[in-house]
């Protein structure tokens, strides 16, 4: 018969339609969010499964589902895979990049504006009626064109953060990266590679973007925010984690920084409750590649993987093309 699909999350109709030309498809249109154990249960017998950031594919649900064949995500993070135990097992694995960059660079940016200027703040300020009188420092904030904008993890889409800053608003660029770009990458932007420690004390606005790892896990704490400006913001559109949520909440009070945007948090849905009582943070719930055309890209981008992978084709964005062919 057809090959089973699970669609981990509630998704586009149209994406279902496709999928269903192809796969006995179970979609979990309520959108519930399962626990570790449900999901086990609702895999068994699948062949396939679609998923978004928040499903643990590790090493456990895999030898509980011996059945797997391939998990293909609509995210480009794909923390939540453990792509090796997928290898070893035989199943391909597959994430959602490029479709996604420029959107969530746009989003990027405009996190670092909203932060800089303090416009989620003073909006506040607005809708709870105090606003009686014209003030010469009233929500006075950081400018943004012109400044250094520092970004760390240099991927696509801190590549396309860069280019806003740098062609856009002036912005001198200075990155940190395990790698440096190539020569022809850099000069365009004039981004200029630092070690870590220089590009906290030099960036007036840091924007991280770069992926969840043990390495990263809160490689932003207290020492590292108090290497910054005290001028200075950080954005994360990254992953909750690589911020320490807590420390960055003391800094935010004390003035070691002067504001941050978050998009993400450890341990979404729930916030940090220390967040949620500093003024100078503006906070989104993991929306920056949150465009109609773009979320339907993604979707349809993980659709493609899994009917390539079940139909003899290449899966576009494999992350272990190596098991189909072994
Ligand atoms: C969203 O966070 C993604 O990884 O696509
Ligand atoms: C990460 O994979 C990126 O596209 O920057």
């Amino acid at each position: 018969g057809r090959p089973r699909l699970l669609v981990a999350r509630a998704v586009f109709p149209s994406v279902i339609a496709r999928l269903r030309e192809h796969f006995d498809v179970q979609h979990n249109e309520a959108d519930e969010v399962w626990s570790r154990a449900e999901l086990i249960e609702r895999l068994q017998g699948m062949d396939a499964v679609f998923v978004t950031t928040g499903e643990p594919i590790d090493r456990g649900v895999l030898a509980a589902c011996p059945q797997l064949k391939a998990v293909c995500s609509m995210a480009v993070g794909y923390n939540n895979i453990d792509v090796p135990a997928c290898t070893e097992r035989g199943v391909l694995a597959s994430n959602a990049p490029d479709v996604l960059t420029e959107t969530t660079a746009d989003f990027g940016f405009a996190l670092m504006m909203a932060t800089a200027r303090r416009i989620t703040e003073s909006e506040r300020f607005l809708r709870r009626g105090e606003w009686n009188k014209w003030a010469v420092d009233m929500f006075a904030g950081q400018d943004v064109h012109g400044r250094t904008l520092g970004i760390l993890g240099m991927g696509r889409i801190g590549q396309a953060i860069a280019r806003r800053g740098a062609l856009g608003f002036g912005m001198p660029v200075v990155y940190h990266n395990r790698s440096r770009l190539a020569p022809e990458l850099e000069q365009p932007l004039g981004a200029r590679w630092l070690g870590k420690e220089d590009l906290l004390r030099q960036a007036d606005h840091l924007v991280i973007v770069l992926p969840y790892s043990a390495q990263s896990h809160h490689s932003i704490g207290a020492a590292e925010l108090a290497q910054m400006k005290p001028t200075a913001t950080l954005t994360n559109v990254a992953r909750g984690g690589i911020v320490d949520d807590a420390a960055l909440a003391q800094a935010l009070k004390s003035g070691v920084i002067a504001a941050a945007g978050l998009d993400v948090f450890e341990g979404e849905p729930q916030v940090h409750p220390d967040l949620l009582d500093v003024p100078n943070v503006v906070l989104t719930p993991h929306i920056a590649s949150a465009s109609l055309p773009t979320r339907t890209a993604m979707a349809n981008l993980a659709a493609d993987n899994l009917i390539a992978c079940f139909t003899g084709g290449t899966p576009p964005t494999a992350l272990n093309p190596q098991v189909l062919t072994t």
